[in-house]
């Protein structure tokens, strides 16, 4: 599989933006108050990672390997998320909290569309797949912190 230099350059800039990725959730997780959304932040960087070495592989020119699941299937569906906050906790922390997944989704709108414009300057179908692979998991990143938002009265 031959890229053009378009090609590999857009890869290249995905690459450093899925870095950004998994620094961003590294450093929420690590400041997050709450245990259970830390783990989410934690998970969702193993994401960011994965997304990483996928690109690479592409500029490789092999196709990653990885699990299409049907909506049913997937990771946001099953992730179901307890209130870790209520009325009676500390509220500081909780909008602190509030605010990295604020953020967060902010980040994955804007990286999610930015992989469905890049997609179509791929030729090849294999590539475009994958890259629809990983808008998709994006967007299930934003929907897990919807989740826990929501179920946290943050939302
Ligand atoms: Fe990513
Ligand atoms: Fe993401």
């Amino acid at each position: 599989m031959i890229l053009t230099e378009k090609e590999t350059t857009i890869l290249k800039d995905l690459q450093t933006q899925e870095k950004a990725c998994m620094d961003h959730y590294n450093l929420c997780a690590s400041t997050a108050k709450d245990g259970c959304l830390k783990d989410l932040f934690t998970q969702i960087a193993k994401d960011e990672q994965e997304h990483y070495q996928f690109l690479g592989q592409l500029m490789d020119g092999q196709i990653p390997s990885y699990k299409s699941t049907d909506s049913a299937a997937s990771k946001a569906f099953s992730y179901q998320p307890k209130a870790a906050y209520n009325a009676g906790s500390n509220q500081a922390d909780k909008q602190h909290d509030a605010l990295l997944c604020t953020d967060s989704i902010g980040n994955e709108k804007m990286v999610s569309a930015d992989y469905n414009t890049n997609l179509f300057q791929f030729g090849n179908g294999e590539i475009r797949k994958c890259l629809n692979h990983i808008q998709t998991e994006e967007q299930e990143h934003a929907e897990m912190i919807y989740k826990y938002k929501k179920a946290n009265s943050m939302a």
